[in-house]
């Protein structure tokens, strides 16, 4: 297969590498791939959200694949345009991967399919967001519903502090993504992250994997995309896994289905272990970076088929496999990450690193 991967994070190195390393590929092409990905793929300069030029570089390449990382291109529609003129595309439609790009979508989606979330109201004036909050007469978590760019969440520790926090995000604090917001039920519990191909119907999880957003070391400090994630969580137990695919993907990969939106390609799940079991706290409708890193390196088979065979609706054929030893990925960032950092710096080492 001639396979062309969107987007040039770390996430998409981990999964050019896999896919470069699938016995079914022939030849790997990315767009603006970075430095570490240019060893398994051949650039395309293309701009990732640019649909009609990805869609035309993939038809002059006869690209038999395509798989997209970031959430952009997805909300951006460039799943469905693939599509439209017949080429395999892993990634969910514009309409499915709403699942990420509003909050609002996602948890009406969760309430009719009853999978356990918190208590919630969506809101678009700051009058009615904040009597919803005294009537709870609790610290609550507000979220604008658009994509923030991992600053649309705030959470609170009183009653004030969250009026505070509803009038910041409809006042504009993170553009239009925050017209509309949801109000939600603080949980508290260590968090978890499950992720799995889907090919409309059929769900095959990946082991659990936990990231850590505080930049950092002892988890201190702003949170970021993510320093670090492991997998799988330890001591899990294979009944809470069981209970996630039950109460969680398949009922909300089922809810989209019967609505005419059937989802196709990873469905992030991030959790909340909670006291009274887990509740989902936010749903992407990508490989979450980086738990790709993680996740992958336990990866084993081809990743290239398992990726073909979700895009072509044929996932019910695949079974995965993993190796059961645990994984852990170290992102190592410019100083000064995240606020204000130098890009472009060379990295060293690099080979000796690979070698150990
Ligand atoms: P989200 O983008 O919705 O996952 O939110 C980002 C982070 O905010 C999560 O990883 C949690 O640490 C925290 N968070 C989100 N929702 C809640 C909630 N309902 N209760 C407590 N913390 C939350
Ligand atoms: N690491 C969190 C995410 O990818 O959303």
């Amino acid at each position: 297969m001639r396979v062309l991967v969107i987007g040039n994070g770390g996430r998409e190195h981990a999964l050019a590498k896999a896919l470069n390393d699938s016995p079914s590929t022939t030849e790997m092409y990315a767009t603006r791939p970075n430095a570490g990905m240019m060893s398994c793929t051949k650039a395309i300069d293309v701009d990732p959200i640019d649909c009609q030029s990805v869609v035309k570089s993939a038809q002059d390449l006869n690209i038999d694949l395509v798989v997209v990382g970031p959430e952009a291109p997805l909300v951006a529609g460039l799943c469905d345009q693939l599509r439209a003129i017949g080429i395999p595309a892993f990634g969910p439609s514009q309409r499915a991967a709403a699942l990420e790009g509003s909050k609002a979508f996602a948890k009406d989606v969760m309430a009719a399919a009853g999978v356990p979330t918190a208590a919630y109201g969506t809101f678009s004036t700051a009058e009615d967001a904040c009597h919803f909050v005294d009537q709870h007469g609790k610290a609550m978590v507000v979220k604008a519903d658009g994509l923030a760019a991992g600053k649309g969440v705030i959470v609170s520790e009183s009653v004030s502090d969250t009026h505070s926090a509803i009038h910041e995000i409809l006042g504009g604090f993170v553009g239009d993504a925050g017209q509309q917001i949801v109000v939600e039920e603080k949980l508290v519990g260590p968090e978890i992250s499950v992720i799995a191909l889907v090919d409309g119907t059929t769900v095959r999880a990946f082991p659990s994997a936990r990231d850590h957003k505080r930049v950092g070391d002892g988890d201190t400090g702003p949170n970021t995309g993510g320093m670090g994630a492991f997998s799988p969580i330890p001591h899990l137990g294979t009944e809470v896994e069981t209970q996630i695919l039950e109460s969680v993907l398949q009922p909300t990969v089922l809810e989209l289905h019967s609505r005419g939106i059937p989802f196709s390609g990873f469905l992030y799940a991030g959790l909340m272990m909670t006291s009274d079991g887990p509740k989902v706290l936010e749903f992407n409708a990508r490989m979450g970076d980086p738990e790709c890193q993680a996740l992958l390196m336990r990866f084993r088979g081809d990743l290239a088929e398992a990726l073909y065979a979700t895009a072509t609706n044929r996932l019910d054929e695949v079974q995965l496999d993993f190796d059961p030893r645990p994984s852990v990925c170290l992102v190592l960032t410019s100083g000064g990450y995240p606020a204000r950092y130098t890009k472009g710096l060379p990295i060293y080492g690099v080979t000796k690193a690979n070698e150990s």
